[in-house]
């Protein structure tokens, strides 16, 4: 399973109608370096991957539609069996051709000498500033070249323009085979946290829970990790990225659990919290029920043609309630949330589109009043949480919170397709019921 070469090549025709008489370049994720001269296993770039399917640092794709010869460029380290025995195997300048389907290729060492060609009869360049630097200044003064030509022929790339506005719109909706890919991340996340609420008691330590997790990640053929695994005990869950995993489960604690696999780049975010006993205390259950009708409720609410914003409101005015019911707020509803009073117990909004990035691309607004929709082909989490850190500082004119209710931290999160009729919760075979969270 994978994406076909077929898919790679529909999307790059899809971004040259798109890019029209100018040229866009992208540009392959760095080696980030772990310590030393030891790297990091290599990530690439979720664009370039979605445009290439090429998985090596040191590249650049070009997309130069009016260019005579060459619409699809790609500069890539060229072979070198010496090097390769150290780093890993190349593909080189020929199979970025064969293979990756490039109309021409060149090692990455040509890039200055040949890059010009491809700009100097676009009408502009899309380009992302991104954190590299040193490239942003490859492709600036390239401009500054280009741009010198304007006097003498009247013609020349006049606008630098962010190239995010080419491929969010196509990344944020799925692909029939994106959509699989997907279903294979989710599954064996799912997989993952069922084995890890079979697995924990109290008294093993965060980190072995994290060590069966993730060794079902590898087991089931995903990459690995798609963000570091949260496994928190206790009011170690009032750490919204609380990554040591270092501390021993404890009887009356509660567990969270937020970790997803990565399979082929395509990830899974899942967020499941449950009593490391098998039994809630009446004020863990009491939490761990307003987060589960507010997920519930929040789930309702993705539907094709809702605006973005509509399941967040939702699991906003559930928590509220909530918290009302409980005494743990107290006023008027409407004005809790207009004040964001909540906040001190609920301070994320309750999800993300999802994808190749875990916080996948595409934007959430239209402009400033105006919410994207949902539409089929979107996927996203829905995850809103309640957080009573030992530390938590009621808002102005709310009372003050007992000993009793603090350290308890709850938040429940599933991956959602949005279909034509509906959505498909994709985590789905990981429950959630509290009957099921105490078994
Ligand atoms: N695990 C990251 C997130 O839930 O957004
Ligand atoms: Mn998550
Ligand atoms: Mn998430």
């Amino acid at each position: 399973m994978g994406i076909e070469h077929s898919e790679y090549r529909k999307r790059r025709q899809q971004i040259m109608e798109k890019v029209g008489s100018g040229t866009a370049i992208f540009r392959s994720a760095p080696m980030a370096v772990m310590h030393n001269d030891v790297e990091y296993a290599y990530r690439q770039d979720s664009s370039f991957y979605y445009l290439t399917g090429f998985n090596e640092p040191e590249a650049v794709a070009v997309f130069a539609p009016h260019h005579e010869e060459h619409q699809y460029i790609l500069f890539v380290q060229p072979k070198d069996p010496e090097k390769e025995t150290w780093t890993g195997y190349r593909c080189g300048v020929e199979a970025a051709k064969e293979i990756y389907g490039a109309d021409e290729a060149y090692p990455i060492n040509e890039l200055n000498e040949k890059l010009p060609q491809y700009l100097i009869n676009a009408d502009r360049i899309y380009y992302h500033l991104g954190s590299d630097r040193h490239f942003n200044d490859v492709v600036l003064s390239h401009w500054q070249s280009t741009l010198r030509r304007y006097q003498k022929f009247g013609k020349a790339p006049l606008a630098l323009e962010d190239s995010r506005q080419l491929i969010f719109p196509m990344r944020l909706v799925k692909s029939p085979t994106e959509i699989a890919m997907m279903r294979k991340a989710t599954k064996i996340s799912a997989m993952a946290h069922n084995r890890a609420r079979e697995f924990t008691r109290p008294g093993v330590y965060e980190y072995q829970i994290q060590a069966e997790i993730e060794h079902i990640f590898r087991k089931e053929g995903g990459i690995g990790i798609a963000y570091p695994s949260i496994v928190a005990s206790g009011a170690n869950a009032c750490v919204l990225h609380y990554i040591e995993n270092n501390r021993q489960v404890e009887e009356n604690d509660l567990v969270l659990i937020d970790a997803g696999c990565s399979y082929d780049y395509y990830n899974g975010d899942i967020t499941r919290t449950f009593p490391a006993s098998g039994k809630f205390t009446p004020e863990q259950k009491a939490i761990y029920e307003i987060v589960l009708e507010a997920q519930l409720k929040a789930i309702e609410e993705v539907q094709p043609g809702k605006p973005y914003n509509e399941f967040h409101d939702m699991a906003v005015c559930v928590i509220v309630q909530g918290l009302l019911d409980l005494g743990l707020l107290k006023g008027d509803l409407e004005e809790i949330i207009k004040e964001e009073k909540y906040k001190p117990f609920y301070m994320h909004r309750t999800g993300h589109w999802l994808g190749l990035d875990v916080h996948d691309v595409g934007t959430y607004k239209h402009n400033e009043e105006t919410w994207q929709s949902l539409q089929p082909g979107h996927i996203l989490t829905v995850e809103p949480g309640i957080y009573i850190s030992p530390h938590i500082k009621p808002a102005e004119g709310q009372p003050e919170i007992s000993d009793r209710w603090k350290g308890i931290g709850v938040r429940i999160e599933d991956d959602l397709l949005v279909t034509a009729t509906g959505h498909d919760i994709l985590t789905a075979d990981v429950p959630k019921s509290v009957a099921d969270m105490e078994t």
